[in-house]
C-alpha cells in the first residue's frame, strides 16, 4: 500500500513543495526514511512512531515502512515533516483515505504524545500556496496567525496528530484560521521606551526626528553616559506603523529565523542591537543553515550597532550591499539565498577610546594618534551612507531635572505628517523617503529658494562641503522641510542640515 501527501521546505524565505511518499511493504520489520534527510528528519522516525501509538491508533508492525521524501536532490532539514510522515503512514496503513490526505500540505513537528509543535517558515510555506498552488494547508496552532497572514490560502490549524486525522477524514472538521492584524499593526507596542524619558539632549532628539522622518541614516558620537544607546532605542517607536505588506516580509524572515514574537506576527517595528562581537553569518546571514542574520530581522525597522568603532571592520562593510540593494545576497556551495534587509542604521560612538575628546570640561587621555586610530575604525564605505551624524553632549543638571519632555506619541505625529508628504511626492517611484531620492532627481524634487542655495554655496565654497556632502544635506533639508511643511526647501532647512554633518568626534566635514 502507498500514499502521497505534501509538505514544504524553507530555503531563505523561499518554500518548495516537498512530496512525501510513504509505502507498507511486507518486508522485515524497518521504519526508513529516505531523500536527503539530515539528523532531525532521521529522528522523526522515533517521534512519528510514538505519537501514532499515543494518538490511539497503532503503529504498522510487523512490515516494513518506507518514506520517501522528494525530490531528492534538496537537502531536508529539520522536525517539519513529522506530521505529513504520521499522517502518510497512517494512511498507507488504511486509517486515512489517500485522496483526502494528497489535497492538503501539511507541516508540523510531533511531540512523543501526539501534540503537533510549531516549526520555522509556516508563512514561507503559506506564500509559496498562494502562489499557484491553493491547496489547504495544515499548521501547528502555534504558527496559525503567521501563516493566515498570507491571505491567498486556506490554513487549518491543528492542536494534535488526532485532529488532524479527524479533519482529513471529515469526521470532526476543523474551522480555518481567520486572523485580522489590523488591530495589532495600528496599536503602538506597549513595551516600547518612551522618548518622554530622554531629558535635554534637544539637538539629538530632533536628529532622530528627522531621520525617522526622511528614512536618513544615524550617527550618535558623544562620551560615556550622555543617552546615545537610549534614544538609538526610542527610534522603532516613532517611526510609521507597520503597513500589513511590511508586516508580512518583518514576520516571514523572523519566521524562517525561528524567531517570531508571543503573539504569533510581527506587528511592530523590528529594533535589533547586536553586539560587537558578531560574526559576518550573524549579522549578515547564511551559517550552515543558510539562516537571516540581524540585518535581515532589522527589515522594516531599525538595526542599531551600538559601539560601531568595536565591530569587526569587515563584517560591518559587509552592510554596503543590503544598504544598496535593500536586500543580502550569500552563495554557498549548498545554497543561494536572497534575504530582504531594508533597514534604518543607526550608530553610536564615543568620540575617542576614553569617550571625552572634545567634550567641554572633559579631559581626553588620549593621544592624538590614538584619537585617529580610533576613528579610523569606523569603515569610510559606512560612514559615507550615514546622512546624519550628530554629537550627543552630556546632559546638564538643569535638563535631567527640567520639565517633561515630549513623549514618543507626539514625536511620531510629526514624523507621520512628514512620511505623508513624500508619499504624496513620490506616489510610484522605486523610492519612498527622502534618503533614497536618487541623485539626478535631487533638483527636482528638492527645489531650494535663494537663501537655499545660497547657504549650499557657501558650505562648498568656504567650508569644504564636497559633492557628495551637498547631496546629502540636500536630502535632509528635503525632510526638515517636509516636517514643518514647506513644498520649498528654504535657508533655514539647509542651514539645519548643514549641522549633522559633522564627523565622528566633531571635525567638520
Ligand atoms: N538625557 C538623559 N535623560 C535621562 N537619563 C539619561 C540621559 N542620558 C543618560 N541618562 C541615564 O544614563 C544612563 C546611561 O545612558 P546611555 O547608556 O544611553 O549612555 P551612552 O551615551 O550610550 O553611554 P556609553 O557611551 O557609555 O554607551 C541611562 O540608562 C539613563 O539612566
Ligand atoms: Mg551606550
Ligand atoms: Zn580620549
Amino acid at each position: 500500500m502507498s500514499t502521497r501527501c505534501f509538505s514544504a521546505d524553507v530555503e531563505g524565505v523561499t518554500a518548495h513543495l516537498v512530496e512525501v511518499e510513504v509505502r507498507i511493504e511486507d518486508a522485515a520489520p524497518r521504519f526508513v526514511i529516505v531523500g536527503l534527510p539530515d539528523a532531525a528528519v532521521r529522528e522523526s522516525r522515533d517521534r512519528v512512531r510514538m505519537a501514532i501509538d499515543a494518538s490511539g491508533f497503532d503503529f504498522p508492525r510487523e512490515v516494513m515502512v518506507l518514506v520517501n521524501l522528494a525530490p531528492a536532490s534538496r537537502r531536508k532539514v529539520g522536525p517539519v515533516y513529522d506530521l505529513p510522515i504520521a499522517l502518510g503512514v497512517l494512511s498507507a496503513a488504511g486509517f486515512l483515505a489517500a485522496d483526502r490526505l494528497s489535497s492538503h500540505v501539511a507541516i508540523g513537528e510531533l511531540a512523543l504524545d501526539g501534540r503537533v509543535r510549531p516549526v520555522r517558515g509556516a508563512l514561507a510555506v503559506a506564500s509559496r500556496l498562494a502562489n499557484g498552488d491553493h491547496r489547504p494547508l495544515l499548521v501547528p496552532v502555534g504558527n496559525a496567525r503567521e501563516a493566515a497572514l498570507c491571505r491567498g490560502t486556506r490554513v487549518v490549524p491543528v492542536r494534535s496528530l488526532a485532529e488532524a486525522v479527524g479533519h482529513l477524514s471529515g469526521q470532526s472538521p476543523l474551522p480555518a484560521e481567520s486572523f485580522d492584524p489590523s488591530s495589532l499593526l495600528a496599536a503602538a507596542d506597549p513595551e516600547q521606551e518612551d522618548l518622554a524619558d530622554v531629558h535635554g539632549q534637544h539637538l539629538a532628539r530632533r536628529a532622530i526626528e528627522i531621520a525617522a522622518a526622511g528614512g536618513h541614516h544615524l550617527l550618535l558620537v558623544g562620551p560615556p553616559g550622555a543617552g546615545k544607546t537610549m534614544l538609538a532605542r526610542r527610534i522603532a517607536g516613532i517611526l510609521p506603523p507597520l503597513t500589513p505588506e511590511e508586516a508580512l516580509e518583518a514576520t516571514l524572515v523572523h519566521s524562517v529565523a525561528g524567531e517570531l514574537p508571543a503573539r504569533g506576527i510581527v506587528a511592530t517595528r523590528p529594533f535589533r542591537a547586536p553586539h560587537h562581537s558578531i560574526s559576518m553569518a550573524g549579522l549578515i546571514g547564511g551559517g550552515p543553515a543558510g539562516r537571516p542574520g540581524e540585518a535581515s530581522l532589522a527589515h522594516q525597522g531599525v538595526l542599531f550597532l551600538d559601539e560601531l568603532p568595536e565591530f569587526d571592520r569587515r563584517t560591518v562593510d559587509a552592510l554596503r550591499q543590503p544598504l544598496e540593494e535593500g536586500r543580502v545576497r550569500i552563495s554557498r556551495v549548498r545554497y543561494a539565498l536572497h534575504l530582504p534587509s531594508r533597514f534604518e542604521l543607526v550608530a553610536a560612538m564615543n568620540p575617542c577610546r576614553c569617550g571625552m575628546f572634545g567634550v567641554p570640561d572633559g579631559e581626553c587621555r588620549c593621544t592624538p594618534i590614538q584619537v585617529a586610530a580610533y576613528r579610523s575604525r569606523v569603515s569610510g564605505p559606512l560612514l559615507d551612507r550615514i546622512d546624519i551624524r550628530v554629537e550627543v553632549g552630556r546632559v546638564r543638571y538643569r535638563d535631567l531635572h527640567g520639565a517633561r519632555e515630549e513623549s514618543s506619541a507626539d514625536v511620531r505625529r510629526r514624523v507621520l505628517a512628514a512620511r505623508e508628504a513624500q508619499a504624496a511626492r513620490y506616489p510610484c517611484t522605486t523610492w519612498s523617503t527622502n534618503a533614497a531620492i536618487p541623485g539626478k532627481r535631487l533638483a527636482e524634487h528638492c527645489p531650494l529658494d535663494s537663501a537655499g542655495r545660497e547657504a549650499l554655496r557657501t558650505a562648498m565654497d568656504r567650508f569644504g562641503l564636497t559633492a557628495r556632502g551637498h547631496d546629502r544635506v540636500l536630502r535632509v533639508a528635503r525632510t526638515i522641510a517636509d516636517l514643518s511643511g514647506r513644498e520649498t526647501v528654504t535657508g533655514d532647512s539647509v542651514a539645519e542640515a548643514l549641522l549633522y554633518r559633522g564627523q565622528p568626534g566633531g571635525s567638520p566635514g
